[in-house]
């Protein structure tokens, strides 16, 4: 089956569809000409759709993805920068939650949505676990701690024994820093021999977050949590991710306790200008 056909009723051959593939494999001689595929350009492309969604005319289908099936760009949606630069400033990370569960309906509109986030030549291989039974969060929580018992006497470095050994402490008298009394844990992973999974699952997890901002829920990402996931072998089974994949970030999430009413200060840039 071709790769993508041309509407040449509609299609006025201005070659921006060529000129937005980023694997270039759309050919626009001039303007007299309709747009063709490069010969064995198939196997080029990343199935992104920007030809699809940058035609005016609405002339361009994609085989995997007629127009009709695209949502229309709205720009009354948009929010302006002002708006936009708040959300951005005014996340926080929220490490005390309610009780309350969030609906799996809700937890599966933030995912949706971090379906969008950007991945490396469009791979769209960042997969979900989410871990909606409190009870099981926590077990998850005491396998880092059991993890972080096993690394200390095994850490040289001074400081961060002291580190470890402050959140094992807090373990032990009942507050957990490992995932925070957290109702759910979002945990995003990929398979492992992609050319960017870790970047794909931080974006992702950070479109989620913030979206889950917006929909007056909480998250903090769960550091430690991640850096157990792949190591500590109970914590793995626990986890039971397909084979191949590695957990590449995490969030908490629940409904916060707390509003934050300021944004805290932040270091200066650093940039090097050239
Ligand atoms: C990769 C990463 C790992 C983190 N791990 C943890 C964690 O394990 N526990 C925690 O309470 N916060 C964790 N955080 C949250 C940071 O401490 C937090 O982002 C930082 O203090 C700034 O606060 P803000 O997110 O409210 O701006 C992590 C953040 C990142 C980006």
């Amino acid at each position: 089956m071709a790769l993508f056909s041309i509407d040449r009723k509609k299609c006025r051959r201005d070659g921006i569809c060529a000129a937005a593939c980023p694997a270039q494999i759309i050919v626009h001689a001039d303007r007299k000409s309709f747009p063709t595929l490069r010969t064995g350009g198939e196997e080029f492309c990343i199935n992104c759709g920007h030809c699809v969604a940058v035609c005016p005319h609405g002339a361009f289908t994609l085989t995997s993805m007629p127009p009709a099936s695209c949502e229309t760009v709205m720009p009354d949606l948009l929010p302006d920068a002002p708006a936009l630069k708040h959300l951005l400033l005014v996340r926080r990370s929220i490490r005390r939650y309610k009780k309350t569960p969030v609906s799996r309906k809700l937890l599966a509109e933030l995912i949706d949505v971090a379906r969008y986030a950007p991945t490396g030549s469009n791979k769209q291989q960042v997969h979900w676990t989410v871990i909606s039974k409190p009870l099981q969060v926590r077990r998850m929580g005491a396998m880092v701690i059991d993890f972080i018992k096993i690394m200390l006497p095994l850490t040289p470095d001074e400081a961060q024994v002291r580190r470890f050994q402050r959140i094992v402490d807090a373990w032990d008298q009942g507050r957990d820093r490992i995932t925070r009394d957290a109702p759910h844990l979002v945990v995003a992973h990929s398979p492992s021999d992609l050319s960017f999974p870790a970047a794909d699952c931080a974006i992702a997890l950070t479109y989620l977050e913030l979206y889950a901002y917006a929909k007056g829920l909480g998250t903090c990402w769960a550091g430690y949590f991640t850096g157990a996931a792949n190591l500590h072998e109970p914590l793995i089974r626990e986890l039971g991710l397909p084979a191949g994949h590695q957990c590449f970030g995490a969030v908490m999430l629940g409904y916060p306790q707390y509003r934050y009413h300021r944004i805290p200060k932040r270091n200066a840039a650093q940039v090097v200008w050239r």
